[in-house]
């Protein structure tokens, strides 16, 4: 028997993205728009967070449409049928409902009956902690093609009249196809996640099912949060490179969570990260917590930055707090 299994072929699966999606509502409000509605400049945003715009959804465009829009896009580029994915996870802190999952709404809209779906929530971070989820999947042999979407409504949960974050978020969707592939040398290469609770009141939303029963607004300490984000991504960072025996300069492209062009800046010096290397969506999509790395790789691709075979870094950390890196051979 021991031999049996001694002498058993290890399959190894790696988890190749094979397509990517996004989708943004159609309302674009600028910093000129929210001068009308809080006391704030467009200089002030500009300068203090690096945003110049971002997309609103209107009352008939929700996580799960915008997700599903998205998921479309993405399997259209895989080549894949809807009825090719066995898991989709979305990360979301923003679901359309407390339950069911919004991705089994995703699940529904894409007419697909057979796979698992469920929702993940990490904030900000989402996106690679669900990616981390997919890939292990894929390397356990359960599953051939997943869906990883990153889809949010922030302004349902925006207090509309405090001017230190209602100006900092907006909403959208962007999703991958992970592929199952025998013995590539593509795809995802390293997972880092981390968390530390002791930290939840530096950012949260004060409402919930089980403390208030309703939706709650977002709160933030602003300097807690910017001074925690550029220690916590560098050092993810720094672990990332040491795990895969990597230089910075060995990275092609560093695809961060969208949430300050301040915080980027701040760890590109710390960490001695080329600025021409890191993609930069933050101005036209504000910060769209699970969403925002999707959307970044999106516009990258689309534009032909990031092309097969480029090492890939991604970053993201959030509400938790949660932190966490993801290292992909394009
Ligand atoms: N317009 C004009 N003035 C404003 C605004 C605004 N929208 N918001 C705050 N101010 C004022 C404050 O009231 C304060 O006024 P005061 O000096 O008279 O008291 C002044 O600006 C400075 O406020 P600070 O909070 O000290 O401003 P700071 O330079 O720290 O910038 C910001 C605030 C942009 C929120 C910054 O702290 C930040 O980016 N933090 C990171 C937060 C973040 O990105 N969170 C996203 C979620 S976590 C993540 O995704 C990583």
């Amino acid at each position: 028997q021991r031999k049996k299994i001694m002498n058993q072929k290890i399959k190894i699966y790696q988890s190749v993205v094979t397509g990517i999606g996004a989708s943004l509502p159609k309302k674009i409000v600028t910093n000129k728009d929210l001068t009308k509605i809080v006391d704030t400049t467009e200089e002030w945003i500009v300068e203090r967070t690096g945003i110049e715009e971002r997309r609103i959804a209107s009352d008939n465009e929700t996580t799960s449409s915008l997700g599903t829009e998205a998921a479309k896009i993405a399997l259209q580029n895989a080549q894949l049928k809807n009825t090719d994915i066995d898991l989709i996870i979305l990360a979301t802190a923003t679901p359309d409902n407390t339950f069911p999952a919004s991705a089994t709404v995703i699940q529904s809209s894409l007419g697909i009956d057979k796979c698992y779906a469920y929702d993940m929530q990490a904030v900000c971070s989402g996106f690679v902690f669900a990616l981390e989820a997919a890939d292990n999947a894929i390397k356990a042999g359960n599953v051939k093609n997943a869906l990883v979407i990153g889809s949010e409504t922030f302004s349902r949960i925006l207090d509309w009249d405090d001017r230190g974050t209602c100006v900092l978020f907006g909403d959208g969707a962007g999703a991958v196809v992970l592929s199952s592939t025998e013995g590539s040398e593509r795809g995802i290469l390293s997972n880092h996640l981390h968390s530390d609770g002791r930290y939840g009141d530096l950012l949260y939303v004060d409402g919930g099912p089980s403390t208030s029963t309703n939706v709650g607004y977002l709160r933030m300490d602003g300097q807690g949060v910017f001074k925690h984000a550029v220690k916590n991504i560098s050092s993810v960072i720094e672990e990332a490179l040491d795990y895969n025996d990597l230089k910075v300069e060995d990275i092609d492209w560093f695809v961060p969570h969208q949430a300050n062009i301040r915080i980027l800046e701040s760890v590109a010096k710390k960490v001695g990260l080329s600025e021409d290397k890191i993609i930069v969506t933050v101005q036209k999509h504000a910060n769209t917590s699970a969403a925002s790395i999707p959307l970044a790789l999106f516009d990258a691709v689309q534009e032909g930055k990031i092309k097969k075979g480029d090492l890939v870094l991604l970053e993201a950390m959030g509400g938790g707090f949660s932190w966490g890196s993801t290292l992909i051979r394009w």
